[in-house]
């Protein structure tokens, strides 16, 4: 693996993801978990300088000691930080300085790349900061979406963006046997400390759908009252279509008793074809319940999936986000990645279309809230 290329690859990719952006774009933060696209591109900079950069480069320069307030996220080690609410009340550092703030920890990344005397340690950071930066990637789509498509404008974030078709194959569910299957990360390659460690899982028969839930299918649970029937929802996913008056998807709108969607093309005609997206677990389990079937468990969907197609959105599950056996937090601040999220949120699987290239694999477990749907979420049916 040639470090200095991939580092650069993952860098310019941010920046072509924001390359569309108007200044203004950058600074909001419109509901708590969007954050600011600014805020994005200096706290994957962040990262870098502070887990690499300061520990480990000798002669490294800070390029400001206040940033570390700005763009901490949430590691405690490191010290206090901007609280989260408050990411898009700052006009400064501006998005210039922070472009400024990339391009200079770049050249010094690049320059203490070029030194060669890269340890395994040093290394296995590095490519957690690729990896990183990846998963930031994918944030920034899903927050610039939520960003221009709460706009009342409804602006395009580029007309060239081209959707993956996702054709429904219409074929039975897939069965599979009774028995003990293994769950979890093996083999060389990168892993989150969360995919480990492999173990052995007991399921029983099960049959799960070769298809994601489309919108077509999706519209008819919205016809038949779905949204209306306390029968099909948790108590907490009840109180939450309540108290938030939640009548389908988030970004659909009934215009003149005609279902739009906004898209990263701007406001556009529902297309029936594609798999129902940003839905909570409360309505992937209110759909499935509705069915009369249920959502699979992470184990039962990573024991099938060589059997389907997989990519187009992040799939609910029924499981609840847990240590696997044998899970251990790394030392020091980087034990703060993953370990200490695994209290109420529920674990989705597969990728996501605007998941980066290669940032997915079959063990991948992301992790959401069940009320959460501004990433690209849909409903995979078991029974
Ligand atoms: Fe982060």
């Amino acid at each position: 693996m040639d470090l200095a290329d991939c580092y650069k690859k993952v860098r310019q990719r941010t920046e072509a993801i924001c390359e569309p952006l108007q200044t203004e774009d950058y600074v909001v933060q419109p509901v708590v978990d969007v954050s600011p696209p600014k805020w994005h591109i200096g706290h994957t900079t962040w990262f870098f300088e502070t887990f690499i950069l300061k520990p480990y480069f000798a002669e490294y320069q800070e390029f400001d000691p206040n940033y570390n307030y700005v763009f901490n996220s949430y590691y405690e080690t490191v010290g206090n930080r901007v609280i989260r609410t408050d990411r898009g009340n700052l006009s400064r550092p501006t998005v210039i300085d922070i472009k400024r703030y990339r391009k200079y920890v770049d050249d010094a990344m690049l320059n203490f790349i070029a030194c060669g005397d890269i340890s395994d340690e040093v290394k296995e950071l590095l490519i957690l900061g690729f990896n990183h930066e990846e998963q930031h990637q994918e944030l920034l789509l899903t927050d610039i979406k939520f960003i221009l498509g709460n706009n009342p404008l409804f602006p395009a974030y580029s007309k060239d963006y081209v959707s993956p078709r996702s054709e429904k194959t219409g074929a039975p569910f897939i069965k599979l046997e009774e028995g003990v299957y293994e769950i979890g990360f093996e083999g060389e390659g990168f892993s989150f400390d969360n995919e480990l460690n492999r173990h052995k899982v007991y399921l029983n028969g099960f049959e799960i759908s070769p298809d994601l839930v489309t919108n077509a299918e999706y519209l008819e649970f919205i016809n038949d009252g779905g949204y209306h029937d306390f029968r099909h929802w948790h108590a907490a996913g009840w109180d939450w279509v309540n108290s938030n008056k939640v009548e389908a998807p988030m970004y659909w709108h009934n215009i003149d008793g005609e279902w739009h969607n906004y898209t990263y093309h701007g406001l556009e005609k529902l297309d029936l074809h594609e798999p129902a997206r940003h839905i909570s677990y409360y309505e992937a389990y209110a759909y499935a319940s509705w069915k009369g079937m249920r959502l699979p468990t992470e184990f039962e969907w990573e024991a099938a999936a060589k059997q389907f197609k997989w990519g187009k959105c992040w799939e609910w599950t029924e499981s609840a986000y847990l240590p696997y056996p044998g899970f251990a937090k790394a030392p020091g601040a980087i034990g703060e990645y993953n370990g200490k999220f695994m209290v109420g949120q529920k674990v989705l699987k597969g990728a996501s279309e605007v998941t980066s290239p290669n940032h997915s694999r079959i063990t991948y477990r992301n992790f959401f809230q069940p009320e959460l749907r501004w990433q690209f979420t849909g409903i995979r049916l078991a029974k």
